[in-house]
């Protein structure tokens, strides 16, 4: 079975990623993954202001992912396409790494790889020291609910929910059960991390299109993923609300999330740690040629 490519989702999902078969275990955060906790060895910085302080314990820290050789063919066509030729990427805890890309390129291909719904044809893809290149759906499904944050161009918030309460449906499907009071306090820990915890009560039309993408970013931290994988986040955003949104997802590697943003956005692009582009199947440094 194709698992679904995840823009090309038929119902949006309620709570930033497809949600796992009936039967799969529930997500238990940190399960089969040896790297630090985010926030481990380091004060919890308070996460508004966007200073990033990356918490890397030096180079010897296992990296968060490391897709090595990743080769990707769209098959099913007149003419086979290669879409990637032979990715390397690592992200380590704290890392922002931006994608830019002309259109087409594969920049949504490569995250639907890197967010495990889409599974490469050749190459390795290590999650800390595991290798998840032909993980199954079911164990890819528990790993995405436990170890990834996804944040997408629209929004896809629930119109007659709360803020809190479109946030809460994260923990809903993910977590299994949780009292009443602790996933009150994560909700609301998760919005005031991008700075909106007095919107707390609004529902998305009462919400500008930064807030209500703020509320997608804390829906998508509030199960303290490793890592953060953001298509285009600000595509529907205006300069000012776009910049809003960067600072809040920039500011989540200062408590060790490992930050990987597509952009169309140069700006954007430079207040992360690194720029690449991917170009020919190939992700090297933005402004380097690539020789495919
Ligand atoms: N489900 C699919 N079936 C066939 N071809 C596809 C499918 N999804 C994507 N493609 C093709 O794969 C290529 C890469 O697509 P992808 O969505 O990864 O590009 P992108 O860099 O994200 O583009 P954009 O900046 O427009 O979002 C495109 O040429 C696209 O037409
Ligand atoms: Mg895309």
């Amino acid at each position: 079975m194709t698992p679904p490519r995840y823009e090309a989702a038929a119902t949006p999902p309620v709570d930033g990623y497809a949600p796992p078969p009936p039967g799969a275990p529930a997500a238990r955060p940190g399960a089969g993954f040896p790297v630090a906790p985010p926030g481990a060895g380091a004060p919890a910085a308070p996460l508004r202001d966007g200073a990033a302080a990356p918490l890397r314990d030096g180079a010897a820290a296992t990296p968060l992912i490391r897709l090595s050789g990743i080769t990707k063919t769209l098959k099913g066509q007149e003419q086979p396409r290669t879409i990637l030729a032979g990715v390397d990427l690592t992200v380590h805890s704290g890392d922002s790494v931006a994608i830019l890309g002309r259109s087409g390129s594969g920049k949504s291909t490569l995250l639907s790889v890197i967010g495990l719904f889409d599974r490469p044809d050749d190459g390795q893809y290590l999650l800390g020291e595991r290798d998840i290149t032909r993980i199954a759906e079911r164990k890819a499904a528990a790993l995405r609910s436990a170890e990834f944050g996804f944040v997408f161009q629209r929004f896809f918030l629930l119109k007659h929910l709360t803020a809190a309460q479109n946030v809460a449906m994260a923990l809903v499907n993910g977590q299994g059960w949780l009292p009443r009071r602790k996933r009150r306090a994560k909700v609301l820990a998760a919005l005031d991390r991008v700075g909106i915890a007095h919107l707390a009560k609004h529902k998305p039309p009462r919400l500008s299109g930064g807030e209500q993408q703020r509320v997608a970013i804390a829906r998508a931290l509030v199960r303290e993923p490793r890592v953060l994988l953001a298509d285009e986040p600000t595509g529907a955003l205006d300069t000012d609300t776009g910049n809003l949104v960067v600072e809040a997802l920039l500011s989540t590697t200062a408590q060790g999330c490992g930050l990987v943003l597509v952009t169309h956005d140069r700006d954007h692009a430079a207040k992360m740690g690194r720029v690449l582009r991917l170009s020919d199947g190939l992700l090297a440094p933005a402004g380097e040629r690539v020789v495919a």
